[in-house]
């Protein structure tokens, strides 16, 4: 019996995570929920689960829980899934909470010497190196949750790194998949939101519409896997079936493939080292097609914006997910055009940016600052 905590429970991984459970009662043991402001939700979720604890962002809930479940342990506020973290005996933590707000209780999960099972990409795109030195010097493990990700991380399985030519990250093309950008200038977000192949939160499907969730995954990769940017190339595959491969240096391609489903990573990322049994998906290819082409980066700026910023370095990716999480949210609530994610994310990134950060206090740090700018450039562009 694995004890778990999930920080999102819910939200779209989250809930996935959850079902993961529910499907291997005999396996898995929730003892810790984490949430946002969906109290009934989680309310739910405490009630199938019975969690030891819960941690919840909105204050005013706990004392709704408190009263509903007595003997619940409910922290609450900011800091309320760190301390659920650090209270709770788990040996997983799925960390699924989703953008910059998520990462101190990454960073907490990683002092725990657990296994983290991620799905959180902004903590590894904000602070990659020093999360990951704090998962070794603890003694824990870092098992990607992110279908690409999961898929690299299993075509690798017994390789050394010498043995590696390329990693090939696949990318649905989002909602606006070919596209003129003339046409990109008029689109809402409610067609951002109409994802063709994944069903995901609000944020990463406006990133995957534009083409910023495939740059922050290719500086997710690099610093999980430890390869150079030369070495990381990106290919549109509508389909969203083949998740991911990596090229040898014999020229052999390893690629993982299933119909598109989270259930399936987030499982092996509890189940590793072993594969459970699981009937998510029909896996059946009779007259289906499968295609790749080069992603367009003439049309979609957000890649290689976030290209540029991983290979800077520094604080360069820090301010260009700080950036873009604002202009999202900004998009989100209509105050800004779709374009004005990209423009917003490149006057911020060409700001003269704070030193690199030397630990986590840094990097919250000029996340904030990185948030401050990109307030005043989306109070300029906004159309309220
Ligand atoms: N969805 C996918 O298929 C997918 C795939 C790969 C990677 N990811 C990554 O996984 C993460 C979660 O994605 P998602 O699609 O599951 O997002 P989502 O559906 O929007 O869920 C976000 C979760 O985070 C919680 N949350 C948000 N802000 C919070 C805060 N300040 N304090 C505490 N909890 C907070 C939300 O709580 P409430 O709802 O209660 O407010 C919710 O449980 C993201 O980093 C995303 O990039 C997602």
């Amino acid at each position: 019996m694995k004890d778990i905590i999930v920080l999102g429970s819910t939200g779209s991984i989250g809930a996935n995570t959850l079902d993961v459970v529910r499907r291997n009662p005999h396996r898995l043991r929730i003892v810790g929920l984490g949430a946002g402001l969906n109290l009934a939700l989680l309310r739910a979720q405490v009630r199938e689960f019975t969690p030891a604890s819960v941690a919840i962002r909105d204050t005013a809930s706990e004392w709704a829980l408190r009263q509903e479940f007595p003997s619940l342990t409910v922290f609450s506020g900011e800091s309320g899934a760190v301390d659920l973290v650090r209270e709770s005996q788990a040996e997983v933590v799925v960390a699924a909470t989703s953008g910059m707000a998520g990462l101190p209780a990454v960073f907490a999960a990683a002092e725990q010497g657990v296994r983290l099972a991620l799905a959180n990409k902004e903590a590894l795109v904000a602070a990659g190196p020093l999360l990951l030195e704090k998962v070794r010097r603890h003694g824990g493990e870092l098992v990607p949750v992110d279908s690409e990700h999961s898929a690299i991380w299993q075509a690798l399985r017994g390789w050394r790194a010498s043995d590696v030519k390329r990693l090939i990250l696949t990318a649905s093309g989002g909602p606006f998949l070919g596209k003129p950008r003339s046409l990109l200038a008029t689109q809402t977000s409610n067609d951002a939101l109409r994802h063709p192949t994944w069903r995901m939160g609000r944020k990463i499907t406006v990133d995957s519409a534009t083409l910023m969730n495939k740059g922050l995954e290719i500086i997710e990769a690099h610093h999980l896997f430890n390869i150079s940017y030369e070495h990381i190339e990106v290919l549109v595959h509508p389909e969203s079936i083949v998740h991911s491969m990596v090229e040898f240096i014999d020229g052999s391609q390893l690629a993982q493939c299933s119909r598109p489903d989270m259930r399936i990573p987030i499982q092996l990322a509890l189940s590793y080292p072993e594969r459970w049994s699981g009937d998510y998906v029909l896996n059946n290819w009779q007259n289906t097609t499968w295609s790749f082409h080069l992603p367009d980066v003439e049309t979609f700026r957000c890649l290689p914006l976030a290209i540029a910023a991983g290979r800077a370095g520094g604080s360069h990716p820090i301010v260009l997910n700080a950036s873009n999480e604002l202009a999202v949210d900004a998009f989100l609530a209509g105050r800004v055009p779709f374009l004005a994610i990209e423009a917003i994310v490149e006057e911020a990134m060409s700001a003269s940016l704070p030193s690199p950060p030397q630990d986590v206090l840094d990097v919250l740090e000029v996340d904030t600052w990185a948030r401050n700018q990109a307030q005043a450039i989306i109070r300029q562009k906004a159309v309220y």
